[in-house]
Parts: structure tokens; sequence; C-alpha cells
């Protein structure tokens, strides 16, 4: 018999923390997540056999189902493989991640661009690569968690402003005044609530206390601005904002993140961020799809234009029936109810009458403020938009 260095045998404690939680057991128990569609075709997804309308995914332009996305997306395959099975800095680099680098660099103004496998990591990195231990961050306490895993990795010292509240944010500068290098992390777009940041002011605030403003516009980049350039553009601040990092999985249909900046600051992030030191490169076929898209984004202005028409029924609608939605201001709309089981009857009510949507429950979201999360595309028609509506009037009736 082996000999043990213990002198009991002691379950492992790991494993029954994974057995014990409450959160997967009541995941299991209500599946609420997780749904695998059986198919889909542009907003309509099929789902135990019924055909739904999908009122929750990112797609806001709607070119995930453009014959040349998909085109471009078999043919980057056809051209280069399946994937680069490496790390840029190594063997993993090819002339069309260049290409999209440029190609993104241009249409945001910027002099560089350095794009990752997903707008998780892209995020993290822009945050983690140029903070630094005794550095201190202010960030608003609503940001995502890709940009909070980014602040803990940097080890930097970190300070919370109310949500969207620049005068906060100059309030807390003020008081502690921190002698140490300053970083100020916010998003363009709010996933979650639909807010449009209040850039302007927070830009000045950052130009005057010489902090280094990193913008996350995963859901303001294709929605907001001209031809969709995004919120720093929309505001037309290009000059005061340090970086801007996103995701390529929203309106660019693909997989995949982007850091875009100064070309200084993108070769110091070629040569410090662990993300894309140690990370294989973004695969041809979804590099393909987001510059078939950024091309489309410049080139048929119509999915634009009909993103915010449908933006704008469908808010109409929510208003109409009395539905609190945050106050957003973009096709990234929540249905605040203020309860999980408030959220969870009306998830329901939506789902018995084909409307696909997704429930975020505190602690995902701020206590008070459970929601259904929903969000328009371009695809959208009339008719989807008509079931939405008798959807959603029969879920107000079901509370
Ligand atoms: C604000 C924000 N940043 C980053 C991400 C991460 O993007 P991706 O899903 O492409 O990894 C998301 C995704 O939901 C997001 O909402």
């Amino acid at each position: 018999m082996a000999l043990s260095l213990f002198n009991s045998k002691t379950s492992k404690a790991i494993i029954s923390r994974a057995q014990d939680d409450h959160a997967t057991k009541m995941r299991l128990k209500y599946k609420p997540y997780y749904h695998a569609m059986e198919s889909q075709q542009g907003t309509k997804i099929k789902l135990q056999g019924r055909e739904m309308v999908m009122l929750s995914s990112n797609d806001y332009l709607g070119l995930s189902f453009h014959p040349k996305v998909i085109e471009a997306c078999a043919q980057g395959a056809r051209t280069w493989g399946s994937s680069t099975t490496g790390a840029r800095i190594s063997n993993g680099s090819r002339a069309y991640h260049t290409k999209l680098e440029e190609r993104l660099a241009a249409f945001l103004g910027r002099e560089a661009c350095h794009v990752s496998v997903a707008g998780y990591v892209s995020c993290v990195s822009a945050v983690a690569t140029f903070a630094q231990k005794g550095d201190t961050i202010f960030a608003d306490k609503n940001i995502h968690s890709c940009l909070w895993d980014g602040v803990r990795l940097s080890t930097a010292t970190v300070e919370r402003f109310s949500h969207n509240n620049p005068a906060d944010l100059r309030q807390i500068l003020q008081s502690l005044e921190p002698k140490t290098a300053k970083m100020i992390v916010v998003e363009g777009v709010y996933s979650m609530e639909g807010h449009i940041c209040r850039l302007p002011e927070i830009a000045r605030t950052s130009e005057e206390s010489g902090s280094f403003l990193v913008v996350d516009d995963a859901h303001g980049f294709g929605v907001l601005g001209r031809r969709g350039r995004g919120t720093v553009d929309h505001f037309q601040l290009n000059d005061q904002v340090d970086i801007i990092c996103g995701s390529m999985s929203k309106s660019l249909a693909s997989t995949g993140g982007f850091i875009a900046g100064s070309r200084e600051l993108i070769e110091y992030l070629r040569s410090h961020s662990k993300q894309t030191l140690f990370s294989a490169a973004l695969a041809p076929s979804q590099a393909a799809a987001a510059t078939t898209s950024l091309e489309l984004m410049q080139s048929e202005p119509e999915h634009l234009a009909k993103l915010w028409k449908n933006t704008k029924r469908y808010r109409e609608m929510l208003k109409g029936l009395g539905l609190d939605t945050w106050e957003s201001e973009t096709p990234a709309v929540p249905i605040v109810l203020g309860s999980k089981e408030l959220v969870y009857r009306f998830w329901q009510a939506l789902l018995e009458k084909g409307i696909f949507t997704v429930m975020s429950i505190a602690p995902a979201v701020p206590p008070g403020k459970d929601l259904i999360r929903t969000a328009v595309s371009a695809l959208h028609s009339e008719e989807d938009l008509d079931k939405i509506a008798t959807a959603m009037a029969y879920a107000v009736k079901q509370m």
C-alpha cells in the first residue's frame, strides 16, 4: 500500500463547494439560461421545436446573416485554414490581422489598433496592460465584468464613482488628488442600462486631472457616431480619449475584440499584454467576417438607419405599456421589473408568446434593478415588432 503524507483522507473542499453551489442548483432547477437553440435564420430562432423571435442578441446592425459576411467567413477559412494555432508574437500573425487593424484604426480615427480573440480579452488588456501597482483607477461602478477583471489584474488602487455621474468622479478626484498615475474607466454605452456615457464632462475632468481615459465601446460601436464610429465620434472627442476598446461580437457580427489608440500605446501593449503574448491569434474566418462587416457599415448605411427606426418604435411600444426602461437611450433596452420573481414571470410570459429574451438579476445588476435585457436589431421586421408588441402586452397583464 502506498504511504500517504496525511494522517486522514479528507474530501476535496473545492469539489464540495461546486456540488453545494446555490446559484448552480437554482439554474439547473429553473433552466433560465444556456438554452441551446435548434436553428436560427436572422431574428427567427427555433427552441424546443417552436419558432421564436430573438429579442436579446447584440447583432445591432443585423450583419450576421448578410450574404457578403457569410461568404467572407467561408473564404477566410478556405484561404487561411481554420486557425493560426499560435500567438501573434510568435507564429500567429497574418496579413488579414494587420488589414483589419489598419481599417479599424482608420475608421476610428486612431493611429493603430490591435485585435484579439474576444472583446472580453481586449477590454481586460486595455486596463490591465496600462495600469499597474501604485496607480489609481477611477471606475464607473456599473462597468462590465471584463473591465473589473482588468482592474483586479492591474493591482492598481481602485476608486468607484457613481454610475454615469461626472460630478461624483470630479469630487472623488479632487478629494483624493493622488500623486500617482491615474486612469478613468467607462463604457461608451452601458451594456445593461443602454445609457450613453456623459463623455464630454468625463473627458474634461480626465484632461484637467491628467488621467488616462479608457472607453469600452462594445455597445456604442456600430450604433452611435458617423456610420457607427461609436460614442467618442458621436461627441467628437477623439483627441481626448486615450484608448477605445470594444467587441467584434456585436455590430461587427463576428467574435473577437479590439483596442485602438496611438501607435506608441498599441506597440507598448504588444510588448506587455499577457492576453496578447500568451494567447492564440484571431481565427481567419472571424477576422474576415469583421473586415467585411466594417466595409458594409460604410457602404450600406441603411442598416444603421433601420436599427434606429426599429429602436424608436420599440421604445415607444414599451413606454405605451408603462414599462420602466431605465431611461435607455440606445438599442440596448432593459425592462426593469425590480425583483427576480417578477422578472421570471415576465420572461416566461414572453417565451410563451414566442419572444426570446434574457433575464438579468442581482448581483449582475444593482439590487432592485432586476431586469429583462432586450436589444433591437436592424434585422427585426415590422412583423417581428408586431409580434413583440402583442407579447409585451400579454406579459404586462400577467404581472
Ligand atoms: C461592455 C462590454 N465589454 C466587453 C464585452 C465582451 O465582449 P465579447 O462578448 O465579445 O467577449 C461585452 C460583452 O457583453 C460588453 O458588454
